[in-house]
């Protein structure tokens, strides 16, 4: 089985259906870690190796497996509702999980537990993954794209998002730290190197040598899916340079810049919790776990 949706009949039957999963979820009870203790014993073993083996096939996975937790998430609260397909790497996971216990795990819980494996794997944190999600029954390109935050938006739109789905402004800065490893494409920053805002000049909080060398890179009318590393300095690593390259003015988005160099990054306190993250990988990893596991629930 792959972790994929039908597509919607119809919006009164969406509507019908997140009810009804409403519901199921309330009478379900809390999530656990040793949810499938007796029924799947050695999930956790078997998603570590498949990510393990992701990993070494393409480093960048790991950061692709977070981020796919991350979107599950925040469409409808980690149901599997994401459109997973083509993503071979979670149709292998998957395959490898129901070859230990078939039709027991749900895709949810799959992607919770290979975010945090990912993050383990490339140098990071790690924590108990609470689980018991059940899988929703559909997905929806609309619906999946319409509470997720955008490179574009304000931090004050930024911490809305979050709010709505129970994230405060420690979890916002906390989890974009998340963005210290992986790739994002020209299209998702290329308004900040040429005439930003109708300035006629690049976003004055991006550092002008990076700003240069983004430039060469996304040429004005060239291939907005080129990637660059969002973290300049250690790309394929989890650890805390994230915010090291913030107070440096190289976040690579607008929404990792705004949270130290925003108009509103002294009023929110986005300012002093990166500032208390640089240089203290402890306190941001301790954080982070918690975090995950909020976003998690
Ligand atoms: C604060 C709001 C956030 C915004 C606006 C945002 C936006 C983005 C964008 C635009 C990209 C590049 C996508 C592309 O080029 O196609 C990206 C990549 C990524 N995001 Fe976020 N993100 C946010 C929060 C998060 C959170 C909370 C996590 C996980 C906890 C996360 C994890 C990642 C990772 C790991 C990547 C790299 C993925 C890869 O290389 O495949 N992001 N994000
Ligand atoms: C779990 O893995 C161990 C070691 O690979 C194996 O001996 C055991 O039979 C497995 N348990 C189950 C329930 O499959
Ligand atoms: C799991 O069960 C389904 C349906 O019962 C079956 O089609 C599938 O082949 C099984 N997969 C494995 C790996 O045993
Ligand atoms: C955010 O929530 C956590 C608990 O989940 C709490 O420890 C922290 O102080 C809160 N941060 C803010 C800025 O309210
Ligand atoms: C920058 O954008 C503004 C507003 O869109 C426009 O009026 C101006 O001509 C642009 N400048 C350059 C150098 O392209
Ligand atoms: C970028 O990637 C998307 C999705 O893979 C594709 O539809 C689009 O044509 C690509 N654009 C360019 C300029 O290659
Ligand atoms: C934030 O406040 C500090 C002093 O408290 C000030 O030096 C700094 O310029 C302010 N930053 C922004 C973006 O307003």
């Amino acid at each position: 089985m792959k972790c994929c949706r039908m597509n919607i009949l119809g919006f009164s039957m969406l509507v019908t259906v997140i009810f009804m999963l409403c519901l199921c979820r309330r009478a379900d009870g809390q999530l656990t870690a040793d949810y499938y203790a007796t029924t799947c014993p050695n999930l956790s073993r078997v998603v570590l190796r498949e990510v393990f083996k992701a990993l070494l096939a393409e480093i960048r996975m790991g950061a692709s497996l977070l981020r796919l937790h991350f979107h599950d998430c925040f469409v409808n609260g980690c149901d599997g509702s994401i459109l997973l397909d083509g993503f071979d790497v979670v149709d292998n996971i998957k395959a490898a999980v129901e070859n230990e216990c078939n039709g027991t795990v749900s895709c949810a819980d799959i992607l919770a537990l290979a975010a945090k494996y990912s993050v383990l794997l490339s140098g990071g944190p790690t924590w108990r993954v609470l689980l018991g999600r059940r899988d929703g029954l559909v997905s929806n390109q609309n619906g999946a794209n319409s509470g997720l935050p955008s490179p574009f938006d304000p931090l004050s739109q930024i911490i809305a998002k979050f709010a709505a789905v129970g994230l405060n402004v420690t979890d916002v800065v906390t989890l974009s730290g998340a963005h210290t490893f992986g790739r994002a494409r020209c299209v998702a920053f290329s308004n900040r190197l040429y005439n930003f805002s109708g300035s006629g000049a690049a976003d004055p909080t991006l550092d002008p040598t990076l700003a240069s060398q983004l430039r060469s890179l996304c040429p004005q009318n060239g291939d907005g899916n080129v990637t660059a590393n969002l973290d300049q300095n250690s790309a394929d690593l989890f650890d805390n340079h994230y915010y090291n390259n913030l107070v440096n003015n190289k976040g690579l988005l607008s929404s990792d810049q705004i949270l130290f160099s925003g108009d509103a990054a002294n009023t929110t306190s986005t300012l002093s919790i990166v500032q208390s993250y640089n240089g203290n990988t402890g306190l941001f990893f301790s954080q982070f776990a918690s975090s995950m596991i909020k976003m998690g629930t």
